[in-house]
C-alpha cells in the first residue's frame, strides 16, 4: 500500500508537469486529492491492513499528500507567472502615460456660508455653541417668553415628537441652554449655527433649514453694540460699501426687537426685482434680550443687558450667490452643487 502510494505521488507530479493552464492544474487537484480521488480510493483499503500497519500507511499518506499540495503550488505560481508576462507583452503598458485623475468632493454652499459666518462671528470675540436639534418646549418656546397659548407660536409651524418635545423651530434655544450653563457668569458672547424645523415647503421654504442664533450678555450692552457687530457682519459677508437698515419689529424674547436689512446686493440700493425695487433686503431679526428671558435663565436683568440675534443661512447663501430657489440646496443635482 505504502507503494501504490508513493508511485500515485509520482504519477501526479509528472501529470502536473504537463499541466499548461490553472483549469488543469484543478483537474489533477480533484484527481488525486478530492473527495474522491485516487488518494482516498487507496486509502478504503486501509481497513484491510494488520493494525500495527497502519500509522505508518497514515504517515506515508500525509506526505504524499503534503508533496502533491506543493507541487501543485508551485506549479499554480509557475502558469500564472507566465500568464502575466504573456499580458505584458501583449498590453505593451505606457508608464509615461498619465495617471487618471479622481476627482475630489468639496464643501455644500451651505457649509461653506456658515464657516464663513463663523469665521467672522470667531474674529469678533464670539465662541460656537450648540444645542440639540430634538428640544423641550420649554427651551424651544416657555423659557424663550412665549408661553403655551401665546400667538406667537403660530409663527412657527412646528413639528410635535410629543406632548413636550418638539422639532426645534430656530436656534434661540441654544440662547438659554447657554445662559444655564453659563450660571450667572459674563461676558457671554456666542453664536450657534445649526438645523431647523418647520412645517413649510416651497420655493422660499424648506421643511428643515439652517439658522446661525447670536447672543451676547455683560454689563452695559446696548442696541448700538449689536447695530456695530452686525453692520461689521454684513460689511465682511456682502462686501464693504453694504449699508444696514434696522427697522421696528416684534420677537417675544428681545425688546425692543428690530429686523435688519441690507441694501440690495444685486443693484446696490437702486432697485430691482430681488428687493422688489425697494433698494433693501431683510436678513435677520434681533433685539435686546428681553428681561424677563434673563431672569428666567438666572440673569439679574438690573445688573446685565444684553442682545440677540438670529438669521437663516439658506437665506445669506441665495443672496450671496444669487440662487432664487431654496429647493436647489437639497436637491443634490451635481450640476448645481459644482458651481461652488
Ligand atoms: N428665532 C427667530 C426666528 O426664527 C429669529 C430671531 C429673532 C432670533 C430675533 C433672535 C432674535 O435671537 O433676537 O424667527
Amino acid at each position: 500500500m505504502e507503494q501504490k502510494l508513493l508511485q500515485m505521488a509520482e504519477e501526479a507530479k509528472k501529470v502536473l508537469e504537463e499541466a499548461k493552464s490553472l483549469e488543469e492544474i484543478n483537474e489533477v487537484r480533484i484527481r488525486y486529492l478530492g473527495k474522491k480521488g485516487e488518494l482516498t480510493r487507496i486509502l478504503r483499503g486501509m481497513g484491510a491492513l494488520p493494525p500495527d500497519r497502519r500509522p505508518r500507511v497514515g504517515q506515508v499518506a500525509n506526505e504524499v499528500r503534503e508533496v502533491i499540495e506543493a507541487t501543485i503550488a508551485a506549479r499554480t505560481a509557475a502558469v500564472k507567472e507566465r500568464i502575466k508576462q504573456a499580458r505584458l507583452l501583449a498590453e505593451k503598458i505606457d508608464l509615461t502615460l498619465p495617471g487618471t485623475n479622481f476627482s475630489l468632493g468639496h464643501f455644500h454652499p451651505l457649509t461653506l456660508v456658515q464657516r464663513q459666518i463663523e469665521d467672522i462671528f470667531l474674529g469678533l470675540g464670539f465662541e460656537i455653541a450648540e444645542g440639540p436639534e430634538v428640544e423641550l418646549d420649554y427651551y424651544n418656546f416657555e423659557a424663550l417668553n412665549i408661553p403655551k397659548d401665546h400667538p406667537a407660536r403660530d409663527m412657527q409651524d412646528t413639528f410635535f415628537i410629543g406632548e413636550e418635545v418638539v422639532l426645534r423651530t430656530h436656534t434661540s434655544p441654544v440662547q438659554v441652554r447657554t445662559m444655564e450653563r453659563m450660571a450667572g457668569r459674563i461676558p457671554v458672547k456666542v453664536i450657534a449655527p445649526g438645523k431647523v424645523y418647520r412645517r413649510d415647503d416651497d420655493a422660499t421654504h424648506s421643511p428643515m433649514f439652517h439658522q446661525v442664533e447670536g447672543l451676547a450678555i455683560d454689563t452695559r450692552i446696548t442696541f448700538g453694540d449689536l447695530k456695530g457687530v452686525l453692520q461689521t457682519f454684513a460689511a465682511e459677508m456682502f462686501g464693504t460699501s453694504t449699508r444696514t437698515r434696522f427697522r421696528p419689529s416684534f420677537f417675544p424674547f428681545t425688546e425692543p426687537s428690530a429686523e435688519m436689512d441690507i441694501s440690495c446686493v444685486m443693484c446696490g440700493g437702486r432697485g430691482c426685482r430681488v428687493c422688489s425695487y425697494s433698494g433693501w433686503l431683510e436678513i435677520l431679526g434681533c433685539g435686546s434680550v428681553h428681561p424677563q428671558v434673563l431672569e428666567m435663565s438666572g440673569y439679574n436683568s438690573e445688573e446685565v443687558t444684553g442682545f440677540a440675534f438670529g438669521m437663516g443661512i439658506e437665506r445669506i447663501t441665495m443672496l450671496k450667490y444669487g440662487i432664487d430657489d431654496l429647493r436647489l440646496f437639497f436637491d443634490n443635482d451635481l450640476r448645481f452643487l459644482e458651481q461652488f
